[in-house]
């Protein structure tokens, strides 16, 4: 069974699309789309040989090995335009991300849909993004293991779009109907207001504070009970 955090990149992909999971590793995310029917055109690209070694075992295991094919590729460096609709990078840094999607001048197109997954760095890849011209269609926040994480939908819109400090905090989760919604606000709200008693201890800083606490109030404004 595919883990929540992948379910939930699983369930942005568009049926019957190409698609490409830059950063594969055992391929388990081509595998649950081809076996559940979602696609039967996919790429299982890693730039790595050991991973991609891994991914080529499971796949012959499910039998899928005419529906996926591995490719070694640092990013989407050997994957062409017509081989992807649908791109997933998963369970890496926000910076990496932003570094592959940055480098692959064919994802300019509003036809190709960009399912990220960060594991760090986050606000840096909602502000990155905007600031070059991608707009964030939807995200889908998930709690998991004792983590929030977020996958976001993206798109080449071709219009830079500055995201302000709200918007690269919590991006499209205000917007989410996903059951991890509210908690995944609140875990926000709560390191936020942490950041700023920290900052109130400290005479020189007070400033720093009051701006964590704002950011807190905003983003508590959109529970429940805010
Ligand atoms: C932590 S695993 C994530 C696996 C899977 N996508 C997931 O979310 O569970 C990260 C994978 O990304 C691969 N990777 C790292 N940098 C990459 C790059 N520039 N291009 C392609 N793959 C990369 C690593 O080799 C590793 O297999």
């Amino acid at each position: 069974m595919l883990d929540l955090r992948l379910t939930a990149c699983a369930e942005l992909v568009r049926p019957g699309t190409k698609v490409c999971d830059v950063g594969t590793d055992h391929a388990y995310l081509p595998c649950y789309l081809v076996k559940n029917g979602i696609t039967s055109q996919v790429i299982a690209a890693d730039v790595n040989e050991r991973p991609l070694a891994s991914a080529r075992k499971h796949i012959t295991e499910q039998g899928l090995g005419s529906s996926i094919r591995t490719v070694l590729s640092d990013g989407l460096a050997q994957i062409s335009e017509q081989e992807a609709d649908d791109i997933v990078i998963a369970g890496m840094g926000g910076e990496l991300i932003c570094r592959i999607v940055l480098g692959c001048p064919w994802l300019r197109s509003a036809e190709k849909h960009l399912i990220l997954q960060p594991m760090t760095q986050i606000p840096y890849l909602r502000e990155t993004l905007c600031a070059q011209g991608y707009e964030i269609l939807q995200e889908k926040p998930v709690f998991e293991k004792g983590h929030y994480y977020t996958v976001l939908l993206c798109r080449w819109c071709g219009r830079p779009n500055p995201a302000d400090e709200l918007f690269a905090l919590i991006g499209k989760i205000p917007e989410s109907n996903c059951p991890d919604r509210d908690g995944y606000l609140l875990y926000q709200a709560k390191r936020l207001e942490k950041i700023a008693a920290g900052y109130r201890r400290s005479a020189s800083v007070k400033d720093m504070a009051e701006q964590y606490q704002r950011l807190a109030e905003q983003i508590r404004r959109f529970l429940p009970n805010g």
